[in-house]
């Protein structure tokens, strides 16, 4: 059987969870440890659970740069995976049609360099 080309890697990863999480009963892979690879290669990156494990971990960081731009944490998340890699498509999941659209409006959010390097300290 040959082995097709990858077409894209979909690993846990989020501001507040980029390595393996390692639990009782398994490893969730982490996204940081592959999207060097994925740049490399080309190969999109699709991040589960960016939010899920971001939101309730209330990062202070994360906190000052949605004060600075008058948007929400939730909405820095996803700008912060955005700036993060080109090669990152971000799927944030939602139930609320009211966070869908605020998600949404994260695109528009313009993160500097010295933005991310605030909001890049020591790997979580
Ligand atoms: N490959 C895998 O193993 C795997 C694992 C998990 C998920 N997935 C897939 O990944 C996709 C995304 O799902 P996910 O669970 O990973 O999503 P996520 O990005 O982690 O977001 C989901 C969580 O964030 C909350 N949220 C979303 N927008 C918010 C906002 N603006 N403000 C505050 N909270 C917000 C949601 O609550 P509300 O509902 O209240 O907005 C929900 O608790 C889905 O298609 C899912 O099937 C794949």
């Amino acid at each position: 059987m040959n082995m097709g080309k990858i077409a894209s890697v979909e690993n846990m990863y989020g501001h507040g969870q980029r390595t393996t999480l390692k639990m009782v009963y398994g490893e969730n892979r982490g996204g940081e440890e592959v999207l060097d690879i994925c740049e490399e290669h080309e190969i999109p990156l699709v991040p589960y659970f960016s939010l899920f494990t971001s939101m309730p971990k209330k990062d202070d960081r994360i906190s000052a740069i949605a004060k600075k731009y008058h948007v929400s944490e939730a909405q820095v998340n996803i700008a912060w995976l955005l700036h993060r890699s080109p090669w990152i498509l971000p799927i944030p999941g939602t139930s609320q049609l009211k966070h869908f659209e605020e998600n949404l409006k994260a695109g528009e959010i313009e993160l500097t360099e010295e933005d991310m390097q605030f909001l890049n300290p020591p790997t979580p």
